[in-house]
C-alpha cells in the first residue's frame, strides 16, 4: 500500500504516560521507541490483551479499529453509502480525527465530537469493515497510526499493522481463535452491554467480516510473515495475557 499523503492535520494528541515502570529490563534494551503490533481477526481477545500489557510496559495502547469505527460511524450518521469509494471520498476530507487518552483510556474524536461510546455496535463494526476496505479510507487514517508510534512505545492492536502500518515494528503477533469462540465471547461482551442479539447472527457477522476483512485487496487481514502466531481458542484470558507477555519478552530480550 501507498503510504498516502498527511491527511489535513489528523493529530494524535497523547497525554503524558509514565515510562520505564514497566518490565525496565526488557524495556532499556533498547534506544529507540518500541512497537508491539498484534494483529488478527475479531473476538481473538487482541483489545483486551493489547490494553492489560500496555498498561504493565507503560507502552501505550493504539485500538486502531476504532478509527475505523469512527469513519463508519460517521458515514452511517452522514447517509454516505458505505462501498462507495468516491462518496467516502467527498466524506473524508470533512472528518478531523484525533486520538486522545484520557486517565489512560484511548478516545477517538471526530471534529471535536467523542463518538468513542457510539461505535461498539453490530451496525457500527459492520460499517467498518465496510468502509475499512476502501483504499482511499486506509490512506486517510495510515499517517495517524504511524505518527503514534515514531514518537511512542506503542502496543497497537488491528488487522494490518505487522504488514503494512508498522513493519518495522518489534514484535509481532498474529492472534487468532475459532470463529465459534470469538462469537461466543463477543455474543457474551454484547449481551452484558444489554444489546439484543442472537449466538447465531454475531457468529453469522463473525463469519462474514473474517471473509471481507481477509479478501478485501486493500491491506487484507494477515499474518506478516515475520509474526508469532498464537491460536486463544482454548485459554483463558490468564493464559493469553501470559502466552503474549511470553511472546513479547523473548522478542525485546
Ligand atoms: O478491531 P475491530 O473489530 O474494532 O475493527 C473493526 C473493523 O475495522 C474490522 O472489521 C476491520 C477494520 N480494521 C481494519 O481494516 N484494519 C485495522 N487495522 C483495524 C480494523
Amino acid at each position: 500500500m501507498k503510504t498516502g499523503r498527511k491527511n489535513g492535520g489528523n493529530a494524535p494528541v497523547i497525554q503524558k504516560i509514565p515510562f520505564g515502570k514497566g518490565w525496565n529490563s526488557v524495556i532499556e534494551s533498547n534506544a529507540s521507541v518500541i512497537a508491539v503490533a498484534i494483529d488478527g481477526p475479531s473476538g481473538a481477545g487482541k483489545s483486551t490483551i493489547a490494553r492489560l500489557l500496555a498498561e504493565e510496559l507503560r507502552f501505550i495502547y493504539v485500538d486502531t479499529g476504532a478509527l475505523y469505527r469512527s469513519v463508519g460511524y460517521m458515514a452511517l450518521r452522514e447517509g454516505v453509502p458505505l462501498r462507495d469509494e468516491a462518496a467516502m471520498r467527498s466524506l473524508l476530507p470533512r472528518l478531523h480525527m484525533e486520538i486522545r487518552y484520557i486517565d489512560g483510556v484511548q478516545r477517538v474524536l471526530v471534529n471535536g465530537e467523542d463518538v468513542s461510546g457510539s461505535i461498539r455496535t453490530p451496525e457500527v463494526s459492520m460499517a467498518a469493515s465496510a468502509v475499512s476496505s476502501l483504499p482511499a479510507v486506509r490512506r486517510f487514517l495510515f499517517d495517524l497510526q504511524r505518527d503514534l508510534a515514531k514518537t511512542n512505545n506503542v502496543v497497537m492492536d488491528g488487522r494490518d499493522i505487522g504488514t503494512v502500518v508498522l513493519p518495522d515494528a518489534q514484535v509481532k503477533i498474529f492472534l487468532t481463535a475459532s470463529a465459534e469462540v470469538r462469537a461466543q465471547r463477543r455474543f457474551q461482551e454484547l449481551r452484558e452491554k444489554g444489546e439484543s442479539v442472537s449466538y447465531d447472527e454475531v457468529l453469522a457477522d463473525m463469519k462474514k467480516r473474517d471473509y471481507d476483512d481477509s479478501h478485501r485487496a486493500a491491506a487484507p487481514l494477515k499474518a506478516a510473515a515475520d509474526a508469532v502466531k498464537v491460536d486463544t481458542s482454548s485459554m483463558d484470558l490468564e493464559q493469553a495475557v501470559a502466552a503474549i507477555r511470553a511472546v513479547i519478552r523473548k522478542a525485546l530480550a
